[in-house]
């Protein structure tokens, strides 16, 4: 099928090396050159495992191209929005600009019988909007949420967990579902469930999937909080609480909490039009789930000043990670940058590494320093904080080596990433986050 992708970012670039991987005959339209460029030329333009082999499979096999001009998507049957939503400059709200804009510069392409599928996360209410406007044209509009995660983008792309499309219940709805049935008919085959519903379940069910995970990763650091005042583990405790099915032990992991381009700005987002919608206070627990996340911060800044007893000033300090998790070098809304930023505002002598992430780092935050190999950074530090759970530091780093390196055998493990016994058996000081 002859399909566009509009906004070829971490979601939009992804979704189309994976439909031309899927067979399908896929234009990828971004408004910067430099990105449809680097794209064309078979290179990811962010970190993403497996990316660079399916856009070079796609653009060698011609069923992948990319192009800055909408005019090309003209003959597309179905046209992907994936443009960004990201939080509005001073409010939670999402900003809709760039969808506005990519529907307004979609509008003299589409043609009876198109599809436009939104992609991207938007408050509940925008695809009744964007229908409205494209309603001259004879296109339909349906809503088809991506719930890929970063770093494991184009697993979840190729084998989702599940398919929803929103669409409206009358013959052009249910022409455009069966449009996108045909689209991922490989998925669906191999036991992908498909979902159909209404344009505003659609919509809800991506806002509400990222405000639970939220909750649950703010619920288990809520409990470190309370560990750390009663003398409990929140490790065990999470092991514990994970054995329960109903519960289940995946995102209870404690330490510095969410960050990146998504949950934050989700869950902002989605509070601030259930306020529009005059429900505010049925999620108003999500302006908790965000302080709770955001003290998460403060309390590992905090370790590592006590570890130190409080002479912060000009210590150095390595810091183990930048990324806001690992397999991505996406800085957006970073944990782990942050604490760096705060001991670095604190007078510290800051020195910062990660195996992806050091160039956008760097460029965001020159006032830090950063040194490209992990035992360079550890290299006569004070204390060293881990605060993005990369392999290199979770699994690969020896306690006894590090211990040569630096200068005081101090570790906060800011992701619960490490063996505490392991590190406290080499001479360390561990600290963990809600963790004796
Ligand atoms: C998230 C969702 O998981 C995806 O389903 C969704 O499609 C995506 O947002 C989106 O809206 O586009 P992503 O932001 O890539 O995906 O990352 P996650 O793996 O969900 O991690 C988010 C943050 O939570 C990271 O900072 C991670 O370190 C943290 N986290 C995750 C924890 O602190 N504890 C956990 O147990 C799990």
């Amino acid at each position: 099928m002859r399909m566009s992708v509009i906004g070829c970012g971490y979601l939009g670039a992804v979704h189309a090396a994976a439909m031309a991987s899927l067979g399908h005959d896929v234009i990828g339209i971004d408004v910067d050159r430099e990105r449809v460029e680097t794209l064309s030329a078979g290179v990811a333009p962010f970190y993403e495992p497996q990316l660079t082999e399916l856009l070079r499979a796609g653009l060698e096999a011609g069923r992948l191209r990319f192009s800055t001009s909408m005019t090309d998507s003209a003959d597309a049957a179905v046209h992907f929005l994936a443009v960004g939503t990201p939080q509005a400059p001073n409010a939670d709200a999402a900003d809709l600009r760039y969808v506005d804009a990519a529907v307004d510069a979609l509008l003299p392409h589409l043609r009876p019988g198109s599809v436009l599928a939104g992609k991207s996360t938007v408050p509940v209410g925008t695809a009744a909007r964007v229908a409205e406007r494209v309603s001259g044209t004879g296109a339909t509009v349906v809503w088809n949420p991506e719930f890929l995660r970063e770093g494991w983008a184009v697993h979840d792309t190729i084998t989702p967990d599940r398919i929803v499309v929103g669409a409206a219940d009358d013959p052009a709805g249910r022409r455009a579902v069966d449009l996108l049935r045909d689209v991922y008919r490989a998925s669906t085959e191999a036991g992908t469930p498909f979902l159909v519903t209404d344009l505003a379940t659609a919509e809800l069910v991506k806002g509400a999937a990222n405000a639970f995970l939220a909750t649950k990763i703010s619920f288990i650091n809520a409990m470190a909080e309370i560990a750390e005042a009663s003398g409990a583990d929140v490790t065990l405790l999470a092991d514990a609480l994970g054995h329960d099915t109903r519960i289940g032990r995946r995102y209870l992991g404690s330490g510095i909490g969410f960050g990146g381009g998504c949950l934050p700005k989700d869950i902002r987002a989605f509070a601030a039009r259930a306020e529009e919608l005059g429900r505010g206070s049925a999620v108003g627990f999500l302006r908790e789930v965000d302080a709770i996340n955001l003290r998460r911060r403060d309390r590992a800044v905090q370790l590592v000043v006590d570890a130190l007893d409080g002479q912060v000033v000009g210590r150095r300090i390595a810091v183990l990670g930048a990324a806001f998790k690992p397999f991505s070098d996406d800085i957006r809304d970073s944990p782990a940058l942050d604490v760096a930023v705060r001991l670095r505002g604190l007078g510290a002598d800051v020195v910062v590494t990660d195996p992806a992430a050091l160039d956008n780092a760097a460029t965001a935050h020159p006032q830090l320093n950063y040194r490209v190999e992990r035992d360079e950074a550890l290299r006569d530090a004070d204390a060293v904080v881990v605060v993005t759970e990369w392999d290199e530091y979770r699994r690969e780093m020896s306690p006894q080596h590090a211990a040569e390196l630096v200068t005081g055998r101090i570790i906060v493990d800011g992701r619960n990433c490490l063996d505490a016994a392991a590190w406290r058996d080499a001479g360390w000081t561990y600290y963990g986050m809600g963790r004796r």
